[in-house]
């Protein structure tokens, strides 16, 4: 087995193991945020990258994507089951999103749980070489960093949670609470994408097992684990290249004769989760046809709902309520060869949303709790005609950044859609000047920024903690 000096441990791989029509198995970029930004970076970096590729029974042998080896996980059915789609995504991610939907608690979970952490951490002590650097991702893998620590106490260990880390009321609501957070404990240094959530991460600390110390510095055990605030980004010169291209303009300007030339566009793109706010958002643009307050010739919305997580309750339902409500709209507003709503339940390629970014004149992002939504800084690094507006939840972990951005509380239906006709009404020059100021932002804290924040942290505290007595 080759060894690396970087790992990087992930409950996704890169790379998703996606059933063709015919079934044999095709691979394609995985879905959501920490496959987005984590690709980014180790794309032209040796380095390994253990993860799971989708899909039940033994893991196919992965060919290496440039410098970067990948170690694939399997999981049984019911790993499949009771880690990932039952404590991971029905019992933390709802609960960590500040309980938009009911958090289960089942207790038969955990062990898959705890049974998959330790063949990760197993997996990641196999391929980090001597004095390594370890990096886990996210709420799937919290209990990593302490397993691995026990096996290989030479390894700089970092971990990243890309989720929302909850406030102590909602947190102790969970039975194994005390385990996650030694889990995370095991740690030199653990990144949150908030301030707020290393504060609570610190309270916590201290309250379940009597850890001591600031939020920056949690002594526990022997060892100083150190905290802190890493919002994650995207590659923007990627996006302002793609966005360059002459495929790219052209599919901006067919989807634009598409969509109606003179029409304003309105756009949005998630992956079809009850935490993105999808339901309250066709709400009000619904109310505001059937007020006459936008019309439909002068207006039409796009919404991409990526599958997500199909097999879980939560989900399931999801669909059939947004599906329904798309459906009511066009038929009491659209009119034939004209939707008033464009819905497209698929994946797109990075292209296509670069053409998407582009045609959108509205870019409509109003997820009830969200870590950071990479969607919002994409839109962003698209525009480099200073061109769109973008309303952006309270709630988004983007929002503390992008401030020029048209903030909103997504659960107040009427103040959204004030802030719609807002945007949608806005003076081209101060948009402009929102969209620059916003640009600046990103061009300087952008993915590579955020790794090289991390990872000379990680470095620093490693060094701190092991000359510690
Ligand atoms: N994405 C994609 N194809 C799609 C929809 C989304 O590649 O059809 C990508 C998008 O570009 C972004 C990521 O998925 O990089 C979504 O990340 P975000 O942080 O917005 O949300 P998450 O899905 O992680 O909750
Ligand atoms: C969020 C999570 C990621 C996850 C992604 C897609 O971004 O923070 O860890 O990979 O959603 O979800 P999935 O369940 O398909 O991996």
């Amino acid at each position: 087995m080759r060894q690396s000096s970087l790992v990087v441990v992930a409950n996704r791989l890169p790379l998703d193991d996606n059933a063709a029509p015919d079934g044999a198995c095709e691979w394609r970029r995985s879905p959501g945020g920490l496959a987005s930004a984590l690709h980014a970076i180790l794309e032209q970096t040796p380095a390994t990258w253990v993860g799971w590729g989708g899909g039940v029974g033994p893991a196919p042998a992965l060919p290496d994507i440039g410098t970067l080896r990948l170690r694939p996980m399997s999981l049984t059915e019911d790993e499949l089951r009771g880690y990932y789609e039952g404590f991971a995504n029905s019992t933390l991610w709802p609960l960590y999103h500040d309980a938009v939907e009911q958090p289960v608690f089942d207790r038969g979970w955990w062990e898959a749980y705890r049974k998959v952490n330790r063949r990760f951490a197993e997996a990641a002590a196999e391929v980090a070489e001597p004095g390594a650097a370890v990096w886990v991702q996210d709420y799937h893998l919290q209990l990593v960093p302490q397993l691995l620590r026990e096996l290989r106490p030479d390894l700089l260990i970092g971990f990243f949670m890309h989720v929302p880390f909850p406030p102590p009321e909602l947190f102790m609501q969970l039975p194994r609470r005390g385990e996650l957070i030694r889990g995370m404990l095991g740690a030199d240094l653990v990144g949150f994408q908030r301030e707020q959530a290393a504060h609570n991460f610190a309270q916590l600390a201290g309250k379940l097992l009597g850890a001591e110390g600031a939020d920056d510095a949690i002594h526990f055990d022997g060892r100083i684990v150190h905290t802190g605030a890493f919002p994650v980004s995207i590659d923007v010169a990627e996006m302002e290249s793609l966005s360059a291209r002459p495929y790219v303009r052209n599919q901006a300007r067919q989807l634009r004769r598409d969509l109606g030339a003179h029409k304003k566009v309105l756009l949005s793109v998630d992956r079809l989760d009850y935490t993105k706010g999808i339901e309250h958002r066709l709400t009000a643009y619904s109310e505001l046809l059937r007020d006459g307050r936008v019309k439909l010739r002068d207006m039409v919305m796009v919404q991409v709902a990526v599958p997500s997580r199909e097999r879980v309750g939560n989900y399931r339902g999801l669909r059939e309520r947004i599906e329904g409500e798309v459906g009511r709209i066009n038929g009491e507003y659209g009119r034939v060869g004209e939707p008033a709503i464009h819905y497209l339940n698929q994946p797109f390629d990075r292209a296509d949303l670069a053409a998407l970014y582009q045609t959108a004149d509205v870019m409509v992002v109003t997820p009830l709790r969200d870590g950071m939504n990479l969607v919002a800084k994409e839109y962003v690094a698209a525009r480099g005609d200073d061109t769109g507006a973008l309303v952006l939840s309270e709630f988004a972990g983007a929002a503390a950044e992008l401030s020029d951005a048209f903030l909103v509380n997504p659960h107040d239906v009427d103040g959204l859609k004030e802030t719609l006709l807002r945007a949608l009404d806005a003076d081209p020059a101060d948009l402009a000047r929102r969209m620059a100021a916003m640009r600046a932002h990103i061009t300087d804290h952008d993915i590579h920024a955020w790794a090289r924040a991390y990872l000379t942290a990680l470095d620093h505290t490693g060094g701190l903690a092991r000359h510690l007595p």
